[in-house]
């Protein structure tokens, strides 16, 4: 069988929110601390104690949004305790990540001032689990009311005078875990009392984001979405992706064979099942499609890299994550209407990360190169597409070979990001674009691929997996033949004459 994508270029299925390619940092093992806040008096370049290098990095993917500052971190993390003279702040136990120190040298103001560098908006996840209502009331006021509030006059006199923006607020996190061990009912009431005193200020107008479930738990979002959801902008999910058992070992990130590959394939396009399953019980209390789906954890979880505090969660990261997340997100796209956001965990030196570093040093995962090419899809139109492809199969298992989205962008432009899952076999694969009548055609192709799956990119050896030009293609009126390397990814961008 031969490998086959149309792309309906008349038809629109939704708009693919900027907000899908968000990323997630959370006070854990190196990724606030080292990976972006190293402190004013470092010799590491920085602006007001953050890494200049990791700016600039996170500009050039253009990360829409981010979340902070937990994870787990956020239902112990109490605001205050992270605001006015570093030198004077608490000290904390980050209880949940190694029991290491907090210092809360970052907290509100340097998360914003982030924020405000790399151009994106916040998600700040509330305090539900050991926090109070007015705690996390407060908070938001804290960070939002402008006139007359003592809130206010204490964010000033801590060196901000104008509020700043706040558009995402989640109400605790994992409460069915880290976040209090609650049963759904419970949490559903808590929500619907913390969510009411998360007061829009000055006209910011904060959407709030219930705790979701986790991976398949159906009875979680059929409570919440009944009791709530008329209280909500919307609901989070998290799946990672664990190649082997998460509690007796996840797998390596780097040392694995064609075996481990598949079932890395085969867990990560789970996502698709979850948010259609998902969804469909959303539908019934919201047929619109207000509430969005929030996936604001996803990414490979392995176990940590050799030498390293397992309780960091500092990984590798591969090829095979490249295709972890080319795959994902064609799957988002696909389901665009509902899903408004989702956060890649974590941004630095944790779990799945685009960036990792080590001193003054900093490389660029292969995931990096993914979010950097898929960035053309960013609230771009999802056009329809119908996709034929051959397996991939081994050990009696099978996943289909190829995976694919279009969309357009408001300068006309189509973009198609074309996964082959297969890292021993390249796949041919015809385009047919239907609903135009292109008299030329323009493309330019970019793809990543290695020379081997357990490839990756070192302090020594940053460039051994990074976007090339892709020219194994040819068109025929406005048929495209192409052919895609073995574990590969590929985005090509046509302009029409
Ligand atoms: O991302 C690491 C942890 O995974 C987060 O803190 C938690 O929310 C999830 O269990």
């Amino acid at each position: 069988m031969a490998n086959r994508l149309i792309v309906q270029t008349d038809i629109v299925k939704g708009k693919i929110s900027k907000y899908i390619y968000g990323h997630f940092a959370e006070h854990l093992g190196r990724c606030i601390y080292e990976g972006i806040w190293v402190g004013e008096d470092s010799p590491i370049p920085n602006t007001r104690g953050i890494r200049n290098d990791v700016v600039e990095a996170l500009k050039r993917i253009r990360v829409p949004v981010l979340r902070w500052p937990g994870g787990c971190f956020a239902d112990e993390y109490h605001w205050q305790d992270g605001i006015g003279p570093r030198e004077t702040r608490k000290k904390r136990i980050n209880t949940h990540w190694g029991g290491v120190v907090e210092t809360n040298h970052f907290g509100t103001h340097e998360f914003l001032d982030l924020c405000e560098m790399i151009g994106c908006d916040a998600y700040i996840a509330g305090n539900v689990g050991s926090g109070t209502v007015r705690e996390m009331a407060e908070w938001v006021e804290y960070i939002t009311a402008d006139g007359e509030s003592a809130l206010a006059e204490l964010r000033r006199a801590n060196g901000r005078e104008k509020p700043w923006k706040l558009k995402f607020f989640g109400i605790g996190n994992e409460n069915w875990g880290c976040g209090g061990n609650m049963r759904p009912e419970y949490y559903a009431d808590l929500y619907r009392h913390y969510q009411t005193y998360v007061r829009n200020f000055n006209g910011n107008r904060v959407y709030r984001i219930a705790c979701g479930p986790n991976t398949d738990d159906y009875r979680w979002m059929e409570t919440l979405m009944r009791e709530a959801h008329g209280l909500m902008d919307g609901i989070s999910l998290h799946y990672y992706t664990v190649p082997g058992d998460f509690w007796k070992g996840k797998g390596s990130a780097t040392q694995f064979d064609e075996r481990e590959w598949h079932v890395t394939m085969q867990k990560a396009l789970r996502m698709d099942e979850l948010i259609t399953r998902h969804t469909a019980i959303m539908d019934r209390y919201d047929p619109a499609g207000r509430v969005g789906l929030i996936v604001d954890e996803w990414g490979a979880w392995y176990d940590a890299e050799p030498g390293t505090n397992p309780a960091f969660l500092y990984q590798q990261n591969t090829i095979r994550d490249a295709l972890i997340a080319g795959v994902t997100l064609n799957i988002f796209h696909q389901h665009c209407k509902r899903v408004h956001m989702a956060n890649l965990a974590q941004t630095v030196n944790v779990l799945q990360s685009v960036i990792l570093t080590e001193g003054e040093r900093m490389v660029l995962t292969p995931t990096y190169h993914v979010f950097d090419m898929y960035k053309v899809h960013q609230d771009a139109r999802l056009l329809e597409t119908f996709l034929e492809t051959e397996p991939y199969k081994l050990d009696g298992k099978s996943v289909p070979r190829l995976s694919a989205s279009a969309s357009r962008d408001d300068g006309g432009r189509l973009h198609i990001s074309l996964c082959n899952l297969d890292p021993t076999a390249s796949a041919a694969i015809e385009i047919e674009l239907r609903g135009i009548a292109p008299v030329r055609m323009e493309i330019a192709g970019t793809e990543l691929t290695a020379d081997d799956m357990r490839r990756h990119n070192t302090f020594e050896q940053p460039d051994a997996v990074v976007p090339a030009p892709f020219d194994r293609f040819r068109t025929e009126g406005s048929r495209i033949r192409a052919e895609l390397a073995p574990m590969s990814v590929t985005v090509l961008s046509i302009g029409f004459a």
